[in-house]
């Protein structure tokens, strides 16, 4: 029985390490050498090929290197009984948090425009305008969410949060269910999205959010690229319906050279940077769930495959 490890993005060696020291008894395999199919026991992966997980016979568990799932269930093969887990929160509320804040801040106080005005070698001042006066909202409430926005809201943003199903958190107004969306924006002078992506959410930020969107407001999108309509983004931007946007997920990554959102005037691209996966945090939860199941006893961040998260 053994581990195999298929990541397009995370290093093997590190994480060879923990687990061949906290399970030393099976064998640490790496894609694309698996051995022997019916050996593999647990798949830790990250986009892995579609087809994959259909091919390993005695498969007890999917531990999936990351809190969005939407790449590894984008494969329509994985076999219908094997629980799929997800990391939990595993360091990256603090991160997050801190990235969207960064966001809002900047919206807040003009870093844009002043950048732009340093390189014109301008000296102009623009008005100031209080926390307060900057109702934040943000989409998705779940343990990432729920961090954004309480950072926001300890920082004076009037936050609101939306979410499909009604749940309470402290100093955040919360909108719950696709009738509530149009009132959550409409009030929502920046839009942090932190969504999982489903097929329920997927585009949802399009022309028709951005028109609920109070004039010249701001997204800021955390979550992953397809919740957005790239092309209405752009154009709400040209048309001044949005006034800027700060973007660390993308449809394709990396983004194409070509991609429009790169020269952008109004748009910030970062390269989905705004929470590292914390190899220890990460590690100590994966290692967890692996000895749960050897005991028998219910594994951590089990996702339910039909809601998508
Ligand atoms: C990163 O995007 C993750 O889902 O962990």
């Amino acid at each position: 029985m053994a581990i195999l490890f298929c990541s397009d993005s995370d290093p093997p060696d590190a994480w060879r390490e923990v687990l061949v020291a906290a399970f030393p008894r099976m064998p640490f395999r790496v894609w694309p050498d698996p051995g022997r199919p019916e050996d593999i026991r647990y798949a830790l992966v990250w986009r892995q090929p579609h087809g994959l997980l259909a091919r390993l016979p005695n498969l007890k568990a999917v531990l999936v290197l990351g809190a969005g799932v939407d790449s590894v269930l984008d494969d329509p093969q994985i076999p219908d009984g094997v629980p799929v887990l997800r990391l939990v929160e595993a360091g990256m509320a603090a991160p997050m948090a801190e990235y969207a804040l960064l966001g809002v801040l900047a919206f807040q106080r003009g870093l844009h425009t002043y950048l732009d005005r340093q390189h014109a070698v301008e000296w102009k001042r623009e008005p100031w305008s209080p926390a307060a006066d900057w109702p934040v909202g943000v989409m998705g409430l779940g343990v990432i969410g729920a961090a954004v926005a309480r950072r926001l809201a300890q920082s004076g943003y009037p936050v609101a949060g939306w979410v499909r199903e009604d749940r309470r958190i402290e100093a955040v107004e919360v909108f719950a269910g696709r009738e509530r969306l149009g009132a959550f924006l409409a009030r929502s002078r920046v839009v942090v999205n932190v969504l999982p992506l489903t097929p329920a959410t997927r585009g949802i930020l399009d022309a028709q959010a951005f028109a609920c969107m109070p004039r010249g407001s701001y997204v800021i999108n955390i979550g992953r690229g397809a919740h957005v309509a790239d092309e209405d983004l752009v154009a709400a931007l040209d048309a001044g319906r949005l006034g800027g946007a700060m973007l660390d997920v993308f449809r394709e990554e990396p983004l194409p050279q070509s991609h429009a959102f790169w020269r952008h005037p109004k748009i910030v691209v970062t390269p989905h940077a705004a929470a590292p996966t914390v190899l220890e945090a990460a590690a100590t939860q994966i290692v967890d769930n692996i000895a749960r199941l050897e005991r028998g006893e219910p594994p951590l961040g089990l996702v339910d495959r039909q809601r998508g998260y």
